[in-house]
């Protein structure tokens, strides 16, 4: 029987990492997948994580089992994060949270649950959007579809077809929405075009899954977070699948959350009882560490504040390498025009390459960009700058 399978094709994001291990060249430079670098080059632990750290193997008495829906300090600090420690919707009871092994698996947790539960809903998906969406939403059985994000003429959101292409999607489907960061393009609707799309949505009845996995790493953490508030604000359920890869880099702990946002207190604690049933059929109850770890530095001020300033730090230098880029690229005599690179936001630069330049880019240059032109721009240092530019600049010629 299992003689019959043909391989697989490789993850286009994690399969570059693989393809870039495995290769000999001693000047490779890996800008695919994205996890950020520091000046040197390396991804760093954070201090107020190193620190958060120590003091929860220092307290940590037991190896017992969390709660299906993991801790409840940690869905409490995970909803802080999200609304803001003073939003009404926290004192509501109208919000749930259950922690999850990172985005990917709060995203796969959503699936399962509206699969089990709303047969029939399709998820709509951005066009282009993250690598794995499709795929999470296909092999948890749901239908997937496409509308319209990016205008590649002008480098900007296609608000006008996004906003009609959902006007035509019917009751009930749900829409997948980048909360700030969009994954690959970098742009992110205006908090106008977020009241548009949220108007569609609410007309049309359509549930909104808002994939937030890169908050703080735009504009700050309370403003990357204001799409989210403008939906919440205008529409009665929604849920969110949050990752704490990027901006707590803990990519190996595997630390995100599904939050669900219903009508009234009573439906919000009737959808976590069935996601429950979807987390106990997936992977029993989630890892408690990284969590740990996050509810720390979240609750104590001073690691708190720690922390922001790191996350501040980390967005600034992607906006420095953003800026030094587009100056590098033309300073080396490049013509295309690459100034939208510094209007985009978080850790993506949708760069306009295209498919034979980004295999030359890998095969000539040992530079890994992912298939689509996405480049890690928190994967830039000053060191690697010349040698990436030299090599853009050449598969340009
Ligand atoms: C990325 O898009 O590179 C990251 O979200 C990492 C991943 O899992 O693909």
């Amino acid at each position: 029987m299992l003689e019959q399978l043909s391989l697989a094709p490789s993850d286009p994001i994690l399969g570059l990492t693989d393809a870039f291990r495995k290769d000999p060249n001693p000047n490779k430079i890996n800008l695919g997948v994205g996890v950020y670098k520091d000046e040197k080059g390396h991804t760093p632990i954070l201090a107020s994580v190193a620190k958060a750290r120590q003091r929860v193997l220092a307290a940590e008495t037991t190896k017992n089992y969390l709660a299906i829906d993991g801790s409840p300090e940690y869905s409490h600090a995970v909803q802080e994060l999200l609304f803001g420690a003073d939003h009404a919707l926290l004192s509501s009871g109208r919000v749930v949270t259950a922690q999850a092994p990172g985005g990917t698996g709060a995203l796969r947790v959503a699936a399962d649950f509206l699969h089990q539960h709303f047969t029939g809903s399709r998820v709509w998906i951005s066009e282009p959007t993250w690598a794995n969406h499709g795929q999470i939403f296909r092999l948890a059985g749901i239908q997937v579809q496409t509308y319209p994000y990016f205008d590649a003429q002008t480098n900007s959101l296609a608000i006008d077809a996004l906003c009609h292409a959902l006007d035509h999607v019917p009751p009930g489907d749900v829409v997948l929405l980048h909360g700030c960061c969009h994954n690959p393009t970098g742009v992110d609707p205006t908090a106008e075009e977020w009241r548009r799309i949220a108007s569609v949505l609410a007309a049309r009845q359509l549930l909104p899954l808002v994939d937030f996995a890169y908050q703080g790493l735009g504009r700050g953490l309370r403003e990357d977070a204001a799409g989210l508030l403008i939906l919440a604000e205008a529409l009665p359920e929604l849920l969110v699948a949050s990752s704490f890869s990027k901006n707590f880099g803990l990519y190996n702990e595997r630390v995100g959350a599904l939050t669900i946002v219903a009508p009234t207190a009573e439906a919000a604690q009737q959808v976590l009882s069935h996601v429950k049933i979807s987390i106990r059929a997936n992977y029993s109850n989630p890892p408690a560490h990284g969590a740990a770890v996050i509810t720390t530095v979240l609750s104590d001020p001073q690691l708190r504040q720690e922390w922001e300033e790191e996350v501040k730090a980390m967005r600034e230098r992607i906006a420095q390498m953003r800026a030094l880029f587009v100056a590098t690229l033309k300073a080396k005599g490049v013509k295309r025009e690459f100034s939208f690179i510094e209007r985009q936001q978080g850790m993506f630069s949708f760069s306009g390459l295209g498919k034979e330049q980004v295999e030359a880019l890998r095969q000539q240059h040992g530079v890994y960009i992912v298939g689509g032109g996405r480049i890690n721009v928190a994967g830039m240092t000053r060191q690697n700058m010349e040698p990436l530019c030299t090599a853009i600049a050449a598969v340009l010629s």
